[in-house]
């Protein structure tokens, strides 16, 4: 391994993809294999916003690997009441392995990861959900066989933490990723330019369109994301109306290949992004990403407490 930290995927390249994997391949097929292999280490977990499957995932990946996960909460410790991130990182890091951080503000974590001596782990910021794209390609791959070279088709909210990790895994993976989603609602620049620099040297793609059946064409996978994520509660009137003719529902699915799968992060919000017969469909792989969560960070927590690179 040759990262710390797990911020944004950018720290990633594809050897340590692949080391991932072939662990994670492993770690899924026996994990009786691994049982004590984090016995006496403990996850120190910050969420400033709510979860199921981050929080489950990693705190069962810690129990079943020997180790312990810690639960903590803004509201009940003392971040809430004005500690700086500084002080906790320094200070959690003379007590655990490692620190998993959800966030509302992306720097928070790059300070929690500067700041730490431990592995900090990206569970979700306002820029990124390394975890979740990492599940998503582990899933993509176990449906298709491979990687390098297919098509994923994202269409919806683009400017959203699932989408811009989507993108940065795409190039380092050799996914293709076709964006489509209405003026306005586009991934940040930096982004897509960075994957598309990337994709040079994989073979992928990384385009933003404004119809949803140009994106979809020649997918083999359809992926979207809710309309508003977590602290754009206010906003939700605006984006039903903006984002509407983005909907993933039969018409569009089967515009993509006739053996694309469909993929979401969840929680889907049924009857908005998505309608119910797609996330039920044959071809839904959204139980599998979700469960994929639980070996991928189960390999990803090995690798970086017991391969500490600093
Ligand atoms: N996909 C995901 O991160 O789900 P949670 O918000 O439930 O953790
Ligand atoms: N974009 C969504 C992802 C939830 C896992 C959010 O941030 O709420």
């Amino acid at each position: 391994m040759t990262f710390k930290d797990l911020i944004t995927l950018k720290e990633i390249a594809a050897h340590d993809v692949d080391e991932l994997f072939h662990l994670t391949e492993e770690l899924k097929a026996r994990p009786w294999m691994f049982s004590g292999a984090l016995t006496g280490k403990t996850l120190a977990m910050i969420f400033e916003k709510p979860s199921t499957r981050t929080r489950v995932s990693f705190e069962t990946a810690m129990t079943r690997l020997g180790g312990h996960a810690i639960y903590l909460s803004p509201k009940d410790t003392q971040l809430g009441r004005g500690e700086t991130v500084t002080d906790t990182a320094r200070v959690l890091s003379r007590y655990v392995d490692a620190v998993m951080g959800r966030v509302f503000d992306h720097g928070d974590l790059e300070t929690l990861a500067a700041e730490s001596s431990v592995p900090v782990i990206n569970g979700l910021s306002d820029y990124g959900h390394p975890c979740q794209a990492l599940a998503d390609y582990y899933t993509l791959r176990e449906k298709k066989g491979r990687l390098a070279g297919l098509k994923l088709s994202y269409v919806g909210d683009g400017k959203t933490n699932v989408c811009h990790s989507l993108l940065y895994g795409g190039a380092i993976m050799g996914v293709s990723v076709a964006v489509g989603c209405p003026e306005g609602y586009g991934p940040d620049p930096e982004v897509l330019s960075y994957a598309s620099e990337l994709g040079r040297s994989t073979g992928a793609r990384f385009t933003e369109v404004r119809d949803a059946a140009k994106a979809v064409e020649g997918a083999d996978a359809m992926y979207t994301d809710v309309w508003s994520s977590m602290g754009q509660e206010d906003e939700k009137k605006k984006r039903l109306s903006d984002l509407g003719s983005f909907q993933v529902n039969t018409a569009l699915f089967d515009q993509a290949k006739p053996d694309a799968i469909f993929m979401h992060c969840l929680p889907a919000h049924r009857g908005e992004e998505v309608t119910d017969n797609v996330v039920d469909h044959a071809r839904s792989a959204v139980l599998d990403e979700a469960e994929n969560r639980l070996h991928v960070q189960a390999a990803l927590l090995l690798l970086l407490i017991r391969s500490r690179v600093r």
